[in-house]
């Protein structure tokens, strides 16, 4: 590879852009057209598709046939494929290279679950962009991120990528991912192009099993699905990925009302759509297509400008223009989207600007490292605290498979590894030395119910003054096509919890998890739960800084936590009913055997301190409402705290939810200080999708309340509104 200019690469106006796609796309043949809207990956794997000869690629290339290329990390690959596309080829087209970069490249970010209990929208803005600043350098032009899936059911293993259950918080993180990664300059070499997945509704999957049926009504998709969308298309992301799931029984990847009606007309969306892997090939599986001719021909009507994997484009569309099926103008509009994304991020201009040899000089730096450790530190939940933590002694048992286990990443790491990974236990002699004495028991592995090691974690018991465990769920239970119809803490883990509980010792469980789980059990036998996620390079150094209370914890689920599997879905913004849960009344909406409230609510976290709100009132104005109290530190420690506030409409054209978060303030007080703090809320915030399908304010009553956490409210306040805003 020659040594790599890297010019500062021209700034174009979109009519600049257009006019050079209109130029390029006159000289094009159909089938080159067609040969723009294929996405390959380079080794051939199909998962459901046709598998294919990988080593076709530089055929097709020569061709004109492939437009881009996803799962490539390796930059002398890279090179060769996009040498090959520019310099033997009769246009020179460049192609895009795409990965999954979904927290994190090199450095390794908690994932996306855990960074969204920060809180921190800003935060994640630079932890993508740290992502992509790495990726950018190491042939990467755009990231399959950010994952934007509402999610209700901790069954599946994908909601470990998501940002929670709540659409508030989602717009606020869709637009922190995505100015994140494309830092509103694609001709930069930091950046890379984002694509915002998966459009739509593949969170809502029956039974919390991947890649099942989705159904939902369109007044659920507007409300509470699509905002994340509208969020990240407004702030400019560069694509969407279709969904693997069927919306009112028609494949997303096929779903003309989704993808131009919903999103390329009423988002009024000028990036491309791209599918996921193979979800085009599969509606044959969904059964709205018999042949992939068939295939092509549903999914560029439906608006699908590029295919991922599967075939059908490039073997049947000039086919189907050729004999009139198809009109040419589809297939334009198509082409069209994918030049224009190729000249936006600068590669008409410099094919190669991604592609480092000595890119590995551009990982893990240490200023990365210490951002990877900042959002770990932001991203902790403490779910419990029996005045146990922070930790005193430096004489602890430390017993579970997490404790010495580097193993931290999670699902969809990029290029992490777990070798970069600091473990608990690591961290904890990194931060002590030998000052502090760890008793070390791996106790019993995740998914076995082996009971050798038993009497081994109770000696170390013994041994200590405090019990740490570090238990939960391996990182790679959780993921993609990794549901669980069971969301306890897996194999004989909890059994180990109750034996070591008979002797007496103050317990501190460190959950690892990629979703929600029942901790029932790890509730009543511990005194503290710290929940820890997956937090990625930095787990053990912040876990360790956390433990020994040099950072108070300041996490608050984006998710609720069940009280156990059987209540799911379970998530704070639910309707009403008819008939609301009331204790003294039996004809109610509940269960016989256990309550209707989930473990730990949405919102919930707790510190080492407390705070209080005083002073608290509301004031209305012309267009917004305003929560102004006074907070105070009433503790011994700094720390953050989290005030959020709710809405909830007294009455309105459809029923609506008994809680929807609509404002919250992440503030830090020392010890004792106060602050005057003012939290509002604009008057359009107040919308609802209502009878006609219209987001409208409706006029009457509104209850706005500052809370803690969706169950825990301070205070509430009635407003109304006299007409109706639409
Ligand atoms: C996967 C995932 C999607 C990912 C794509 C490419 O199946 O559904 O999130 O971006 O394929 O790896």
């Amino acid at each position: 590879m020659r040594s790599i200019k890297r010019d500062p690469l021209p700034k174009r106006t979109n009519e600049e852009i257009n006019q050079l796609v209109n130029d390029l796309m006159s000289k094009m043949t159909l089938k080159e057209k067609i040969g723009q809207l294929y996405q390959t990956t380079h080794d051939g794997a199909a998962i459901t598709g046709p598998s294919y000869d990988a080593s076709q690629n530089k055929k097709l290339i020569n061709e004109g046939l492939i437009g881009s290329f996803l799962g490539l990390y390796d930059n002398m690959e890279i090179y060769r494929l996009q040498k090959e596309a520019v310099e033997n080829t009769r246009l020179g087209i460049p192609l895009f290279f795409a990965n999954d970069i979904i927290h994190g490249c090199r450095t390794s970010f908690p994932h996306n679950l855990a960074m969204a209990c920060s809180w921190d929208p800003k935060l994640i803005e630079e932890a993508s962009s740290v992502a992509a600043y790495e990726s950018s350098h190491s042939g990467i032009n755009m990231t399959f991120s950010p994952m934007l899936d509402i999610v209700r059911d901790p069954r599946w293993g994908r909601v470990m990528e998501s940002f929670g259950e709540d659409p508030y918080l989602g717009q606020l993180y869709a637009r922190a991912y995505v100015d994140g990664y494309q830092q509103d300059d694609l001709t930069s070499y930091d950046s890379v192009g984002a694509c915002a997945k998966h459009f739509v509704g593949y969170g809502q999957i029956e039974g919390g099993r991947d890649y099942n049926t989705v159904d939902m009504s369109e007044r659920v998709l507007r409300q509470f699905y699509l905002p994340p969308f509208e969020a990240a298309v407004d702030a400019g992301c560069e694509a969407v990925m279709s969904s693997f799931n069927v919306y009112d029984s028609v494949p997303a990847t096929a779903n003309k009302f989704l993808l131009r009606t919903v999103l390329k007309e009423g988002m009024n969306f000028s990036g491309f759509i791209i599918s996921d892997y193979t979800s085009s090939g599969e509606i044959i599986n969904h059964k709205i297509a018999s042949d992939m001719k068939e295939v092509a021909k549903k999914c560029i009507e439906a608006g699908l400008d590029h295919e991922m994997v599967s075939n059908s484009y490039i073997n049947h569309l000039e086919t189907l223009v050729n004999e009139g099926s198809i009109s040419e103008s589809l297939i334009d509009d198509s082409c069209r989207r994918m030049l224009t994304f190729k000249y936006k991020i600068g590669l008409f201009d410099n094919p190669y600007k991604n592609i480092y040899l000595n890119f590995e000089d551009y990982w893990l730096k240490d200023e990365d490292r210490q951002k990877a450790k900042e959002v770990a530190l932001n991203s902790v939940v403490l779910l419990k605290n029996e005045k146990v933590l922070p930790l005193k002694t430096k004489k602890i048992a430390l017993i579970g498979p997490l404790a010495k286990s580097n193993q931290v990443i999670g699902p969809w790491c990029g290029k992490a590894r777990d070798e970069d990974c600091v473990s608990l236990y690591d961290g904890l002699k990194r931060k002590f030395g030998d000052a502090i004495e760890i008793n070390y028991s791996l106790g019993v592995d995740y998914n076995s119910h082996d009971e050798s090691l038993f009497n081994e974690a109770i000696e170390a018991a013994k041994l200590s003054d405090v019990i740490v465990l570090a238990m939960g769920e391996q990182q790679w239970m959780s993921g993609e096509a990794q549901s669980r119809a069971s969301i306890e803490v897996p194999g004989g883990q909890l059994k180990l919890l109750k034996e070591l509980r008979k002797l007496g010792k103050e317990i501190v469980f460190v959950l690892f998890t990629g979703r929600p789980l029942d901790l029932r059990e790890v509730e009543k036998n511990s005194d503290a739960i710290v929940c820890a996620w997956f937090l990625g390079n930095e787990s053990g150094n912040a876990l360790a800084d956390i433990l020994y209370g040099d950072y108070n914890p300041s996490g608050k689920l984006t998710m609720s936590f069940p009280y156990v599997v059987g209540q799911i879905p379970i998530y704070y913004n639910h309707l009403n009913t008819g008939r609301p849960y009331v204790p003294e009344d039996f004809y109610r909406s509940k269960y016989s055997d256990i309550p209707n409230n989930p473990l730990y609510p949405f919102g919930y976290g707790l510190s080492y301190t407390e705070f209080s709100y005083t002073n608290i009132s509301f004031n209305q104005e012309e267009d917004e409402v305003s929560v102004h109290f006074t907070i105070t530190n009433e503790g011994d420690f700094d720390g953050v705290d989290i005030p959020q506030v709710y809405i909830e409409a007294k009455s309105f054209s459809v029923s609506r939810p008994v809680n929807e978060l609509k404002g919250f303030k992440k503030v830090f007080l020392k010890a004792g200080e106060s602050k005057e703090i003012i939290i509002k809320v604009k008057k359009k915030e107040f919308a609802y999708y209502n009878i006609e399908m219209k987001k409208a304010v409706e006029s009457g009553e509104y209850l706005v309340k500052l809370a803690r956490n969706a169950e825990d409210i301070v205070s509430t306040k009635t407003i109304s509104f006299r007409e109706e805003i639409k």
